[in-house]
Parts: structure tokens; C-alpha cells; sequence
């Protein structure tokens, strides 16, 4: 006569797949039933991945129609169903929110060099500039520029309860992944160890109370600034882009971006729309209203154009951005005038 038993130790010489240990010792056996040599196995998983249950289902159904005396086998493996996807609504359903800060909003671009960081650096420091608790949080992998636009060269200090407390300037808290390298040591990083590095930005950050946390993704749209999106619980993205690159369509890829993770895009900075020479004349040397057009056709916001000014890559390279040393200045008027909108819009 079959026994439960008999069953059970058939099913010991099933591995959970990628593990070493057997569904039995993992408690994946639920429930076995044996009537006339036919036998009934229900079993319960956590992951839900299709795989892996599958070949659960195969191999335990295999083990038992070895024995001797069964003539049929049932095996049925009950997973929690995959989350339902997150509607615009319950966007925090799968994410925590981070206590303190009340909002957190990505700066994305669909490639480098388009003036993305001089954008965060500055909006950072214009929303500062009108009143608002400021943070900004550096998620640059390949080349984290923020700290040298923002003039910090000290790093973060540990408080009594062993949370990294952000240095800041200009009344902006910093965290960057700048501070977590040594010089100029390129970073090789996996992707797992940048996933976990990012999430302690939260959990082991003391950044107390904030308004709004810009976060500087990574340039592109690939699958490391979509994972980032991810895990970070985003209350809206920014793309900045250049009139150029905005006509080639790299914008729409943004778009999808913040879209396929739910995340509201709050609107398009035109960067390096145009030059004016100092006789005045002005040059539009990547083409210009790119972004506009772009912004129109895919129905987001618009919320700005900034020109092409030396004062704004000298405030970088200064570590002043141009907000700070220059509010009134033309460069500095057009951040503050986009900063006012994204205050407008969220807090
Ligand atoms: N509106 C502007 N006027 C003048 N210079 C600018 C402007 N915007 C950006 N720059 C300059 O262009 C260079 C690239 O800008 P930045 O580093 O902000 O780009 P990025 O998109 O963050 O680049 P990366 O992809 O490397 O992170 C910098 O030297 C910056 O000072
Ligand atoms: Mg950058």
C-alpha cells in the first residue's frame, strides 16, 4: 500500500530549480491524496515564475509515476497570480514610500551629454531658491558629475543610528554615487550591486525632511535607468533633451520609459535650444523647438527652453551652478521659471 510518506520521500529527489535543496525540505507539499494508484499532489509556491513551476509540475509527477503501484499522477502547483498591474491611481502599490520626503522625481534623458546633470544641479537649486526643502540624489553610474557641479567635495558622515547623513551646499542635500568610489577609479558595477546601492540611498540615508528629492538617472533609456525607475518610488519624471535630439524622436523613448512604470511624466526641457552671439544675433545650432513639438505630439508638458550660456557651463565647471551665483541672469531666470512650474505642479 502507497503512503503519504511514500510519496513524499519520491518528491525529495526533486530540486527546487536553481536551488540545491528539494521542494519537500522548502514545504512547497501541501496536500497528498492516493486512491487505487492514482495520486494527487497539491503544492504551493511564492514565485510565480512560469518556468520554474512547470518544471516543478514535470519532474514531481515523473517521481511519483516511478513508484511502484501508481498509475497516475496529478501534480498541481498553486502560485500567487502575477500582480495586477498598477494602475495611475495605486502607483505606491508595489513601491514603499520613503517617510519624509514628499516628493521624488527622476531627470532622465535618452542620451548623454545634453546637458541632463546641469539641469538637475540647477532645478535643484532653484527650487531651493523658492522656499522648498531641496535633495538631490546623484544615480549616475558611468560618470556622477553632480558633486563637482554642486561644489561638495566632502563626503557623507554616519550618524548614532549608522545612517549616512548627505553633505550639503546651497541648501541642496547631496547623496552621489561620486561619494561612494574612490577618485577617478572607473566603476565597474553589476547590475544587482547598483540595485542594492540605490535602494540604500533610501533606507540608510538620513535625509530627513524634503519637499522633493531630484534624482539624476543614468543617460538613456535602457534596461539599468528602467530598472532604476523601478526602485525608486518615483512621483514623476523630467526628460531634458536637445531641440536636435527631440526631432529624432529619442524623447518618445523617455516617455515609454516613465510609462511602462507608471510613473507621470511631469514634462520636456528644451537644453541648448539656442546661442546668442554677443552682437545679439541668435543661432540656433542644433535646430530649435524640437522639444515643443515633441512635447505637443506626445501630449506632455512643455515646461521650458534653456540657451546655450557660458555662464552655465562655467557654473558647472565652478561648482556655482548659475541659479545660485546669478538668479537674475538670463540662464538663471529660465531655471528658475522651469523650477516654478515643477513647484506648481507637485508641491
Ligand atoms: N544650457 C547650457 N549652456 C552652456 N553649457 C551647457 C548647457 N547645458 C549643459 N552645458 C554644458 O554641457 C556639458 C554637458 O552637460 P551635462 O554634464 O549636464 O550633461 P549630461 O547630460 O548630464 O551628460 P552625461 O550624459 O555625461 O551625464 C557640461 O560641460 C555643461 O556645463
Ligand atoms: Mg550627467
Amino acid at each position: 500500500m502507497l503512503t503519504e510518506d511514500d510519496i513524499k520521500n519520491a518528491l525529495k529527489a526533486v530540486r527546487y530549480p536553481g536551488y540545491s535543496r528539494d521542494i519537500v525540505s522548502f514545504g512547497l507539499v501541501k496536500q497528498v491524496a492516493i486512491k487505487d494508484g492514482a495520486v494527487s499532489v497539491s503544492m504551493n509556491v511564492t514565485s510565480a515564475n512560469p518556468e520554474a513551476i512547470r518544471q516543478i509540475k514535470a519532474e514531481s509527477e515523473q517521481a511519483i509515476k516511478a513508484l511502484p503501484g501508481v498509475s497516475v499522477a496529478y501534480v498541481d502547483v498553486q502560485h500567487p497570480s502575477a500582480p495586477a498591474p498598477a494602475s495611475p491611481q495605486n502607483v505606491w502599490a508595489q513601491q514603499n514610500r520613503v517617510p519624509g520626503i514628499r516628493r521624488i522625481v527622476a531627470v532622465a534623458s535618452g542620451k548623454g551629454g545634453v546637458g541632463k546633470s546641469t539641469v538637475s544641479v540647477n532645478l535643484a537649486c532653484g527650487l531651493q531658491h523658492l522656499g522648498a526643502r531641496v535633495g538631490l540624489l546623484d544615480c549616475d553610474i558611468y560618470g556622477p558629475s553632480i558633486p563637482l557641479m554642486m561644489g561638495m567635495n566632502q563626503k557623507p558622515t554616519i550618524n548614532d543610528s549608522e545612517k549616512m547623513v548627505p553633505p550639503s551646499n546651497y541648501g541642496v542635500k547631496l547623496m552621489s554615487m561620486g561619494f561612494l568610489v574612490e577618485g577617478d577609479q572607473p566603476i565597474i558595477w553589476r547590475g544587482p550591486m547598483i540595485m542594492k546601492t540605490i535602494q540604500q540611498f533610501f533606507s540608510a540615508v538620513e535625509w530627513g525632511e524634503l519637499d522633493v528629492l531630484l534624482v539624476d538617472l543614468p543617460p538613456g533609456t535602457g534596461d539599468a535607468q528602467l530598472s532604476l525607475c523601478q526602485t525608486v518610488p518615483l512621483d514623476g519624471g523630467v526628460i531634458v533633451t536637445t531641440p536636435q535630439e527631440a526631432s529624432l524622436g529619442v524623447v518618445r523613448k523617455g516617455i515609454a520609459m516613465f510609462q511602462k512604470v507608471n510613473v507621470p511624466i511631469l514634462g520636456i526641457v528644451e537644453n541648448m535650444s539656442y546661442y546668442t552671439t554677443p552682437s545679439g544675433d541668435r543661432v540656433e545650432i542644433f535646430g530649435h523647438g524640437g522639444g515643443q513639438a515633441e512635447a505637443a505630439r506626445q501630449k506632455v508638458a512643455f515646461l521650458g527652453e534653456v540657451p546655450l550660456f557660458t555662464e552655465v557651463r562655467e557654473g558647472g565647471d565652478r561648482g556655482v551652478p548659475v541659479v545660485v551665483s546669478a538668479p537674475e541672469h538670463a540662464a538663471g531666470q529660465v531655471f528658475l521659471k522651469v523650477a516654478e512650474e515643477l513647484r506648481r505642479n507637485l508641491l
